[in-house]
């Protein structure tokens, strides 16, 4: 046979078609700085992914928004331009309503409560509805303790302490209209330019988990914490569908079974870091007070008063019912 060119590259083609497939390195966007509960499960998932695809797939985590508002995140990973993302459950919310279950004020009351709706029935729902409505599939959960109330003006004990200051909210209706309830007219703004917007006084305070807090450095643009608990924070780790999708089923098994490992990383990691955290905000000079009279209330306005007008978009009354029977009340 007359070698040409031709003939020569005819077995390395042959060779390609039938080669495993190449290892792929994907790319997950985290929206807070390293060292929060969402570099933590970015992390492990990370780590154990590696693993279990015996090193042949890796991730890059990417943190402090650097690519993208977190809400940007989800159209990106939508449209199969990003893999991965970590972001809080707020930034999902507008994306796939009935995820804001999870934000209604005061319904999750502790951690446990947390981990119960996210890895029970109603996890497993909200998660079939984001894969529906914003083609984004949630594969774990990193869990973030409360949202408190921080501010650079004045301690915040009651909602009178509350009047006058101008508070940074994600751009979520649920915790709009929460705010609002509680009397003042909060600034919706992207996490991406809260730090700016708190270092430039464009905004006085805003709420966030401790652990978030400490990572992101407010303390050094934010001087009072108020210990409210009206939001338990829950970060998603989103998987783009169009990318789950593609890859071999031994793939997304690793993805999904290194997400529930995670999972329950990132519940004991909350355990084991929020009090010494906390500690050390307060040793940076936070002035740290709980609200008064137990937060009554707040309670009562943002419970009687938000709820009932979000029952349509989380799905009808009977899907907050479920989740109360979940949590046992
Ligand atoms: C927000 O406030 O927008 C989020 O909770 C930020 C975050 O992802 O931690």
């Amino acid at each position: 046979m007359k070698i040409t060119f031709k003939t020569l590259l005819l077995p390395v083609a042959a060779a390609l078609l039938v080669a495993p497939v190449q290892a792929a390195t994907f790319k997950m966007a985290i929206g807070d700085a390293a060292g929060g509960t969402q570099w933590e499960l970015g992390q492990e998932f990370a780590k154990r992914f590696k693993e279990k695809t015996g090193g042949k797939h890796k991730i890059s985590l990417f943190p402090n928004g650097q690519l993208g508002s977190e809400e940007d995140t989800v159209n990106n990973a939508a449209m199969g331009l990003l893999d991965f993302s970590i972001l809080a459950v707020n930034n999902i919310t507008p994306f796939s309503p009935t995820v804001g279950l999870l934000s209604l004020p005061y319904l999750i009351q502790s951690a446990e409560d947390a981990r119960k709706l996210t890895t029970g029935p109603v996890g497993k729902e909200l998660t079939e509805n984001t894969v529906r409505d914003a083609k984004v599939r949630i594969v774990g959960w990193a869990y973030s303790g409360f949202r408190v109330l921080t501010n650079s003006k004045k301690a915040v004990r009651n909602l009178d302490d509350l009047k006058g200051l101008v508070v940074r909210v994600p751009k979520n209706e649920i915790m709009i209209a929460t705010y609002q309830a509680w009397g003042i007219n909060p600034t919706p703004m992207a996490w991406s330019e809260t730090f700016t917007g708190l270092q430039q006084r464009v905004i006085d305070g805003q709420d966030n988990p401790y652990i978030t807090v400490s990572a992101m450095k407010f303390y050094e643009v934010q001087k009072y914490v108020t210990n409210i608990r009206y939001l338990f924070s829950l970060e998603p780790l989103i998987v783009s569908e169009q990318v789950f999708k593609a890859q071999k089923p031994e793939v997304q098994q690793a993805i999904l079974e290194a997400g529930h490992e995670a999972t329950a990383h990132s519940f004991k990691f909350l355990q084991d870091s929020e009090a010494r955290i906390r500690q050390d905000l307060a040793a940076r000079g936070m002035q740290i007070v709980d609200p008064d009279n137990g937060e009554k209330e707040w309670i009562q306005k943002a419970s009687t008063v938000v709820w009932p007008k979000f029952y349509k978009s989380v799905g009808g009354k009977e899907k907050v019912d479920v989740a109360l029977k979940a949590l046992g009340r």
